[in-house]
């Protein structure tokens, strides 16, 4: 009987580190649940990162960028930074962010690398989760933001 409680033990270890794991992520908001975002009706930009916004004006289908980045944004950044782009203080707010290439490479930076420090995931590398079109259309929608 006595070996039995051994991997007993271990379940319960395993289970009692799981949990503890899955409790830190949730409080460091490292818990990803992607929305697919279609981005029909966007030029499709392939695999490889460009390292300006293509959908920026004059790009002729802007607004249509801006709305499917409000709703990508809403699904899957506001969370942590906001609804409408209006940091609750968890998240950077990202209407600060520059408008421009500047702003657009830093942009890329944080979507692709996310913002993971000692282990713990402050940001999820949403480029894992989301297409760069999609990325995108969520820059285009935070600048226009910027600017109401
Ligand atoms: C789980 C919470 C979380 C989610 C979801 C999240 N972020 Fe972040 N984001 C953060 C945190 C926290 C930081 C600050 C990182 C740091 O401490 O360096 C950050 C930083 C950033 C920055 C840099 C801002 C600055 O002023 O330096 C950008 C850009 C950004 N996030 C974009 C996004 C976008 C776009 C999405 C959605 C596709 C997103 N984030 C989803 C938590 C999140």
């Amino acid at each position: 009987m006595r070996h039995n409680n051994k991997p007993l033990g271990t379940l319960n270890l395993t289970l009692a580190s799981l949990l503890s794991l899955s409790t830190a992520m949730a409080f460091a908001h490292g818990d990803v649940t992607p929305q697919a975002v279609d981005t029909a009706g966007l030029t499709q930009l392939g695999e490889e990162w460009v390292d300006e916004n293509p959908y920026r004006a004059p790009y002729e289908n802007q607004e249509l960028a801006i709305k499917i980045g409000d709703s990508a944004y809403n699904q899957n950044c506001a969370r942590c930074h906001g609804l409408e782009a209006i940091s609750g203080g968890i998240a950077p707010d990202l209407r600060n962010l520059e408008p421009g290439i500047d702003g657009d490479e830093w942009f890329k930076y944080r979507v692709i690398n996310g913002a993971v420090r000692d282990g713990a995931v402050y940001m999820p590398r949403m480029a894992d989760y989301l297409s760069q079109e999609a990325l995108w259309a969520i820059r285009t929608y935070i600048e226009s933001r910027r600017e109401n």
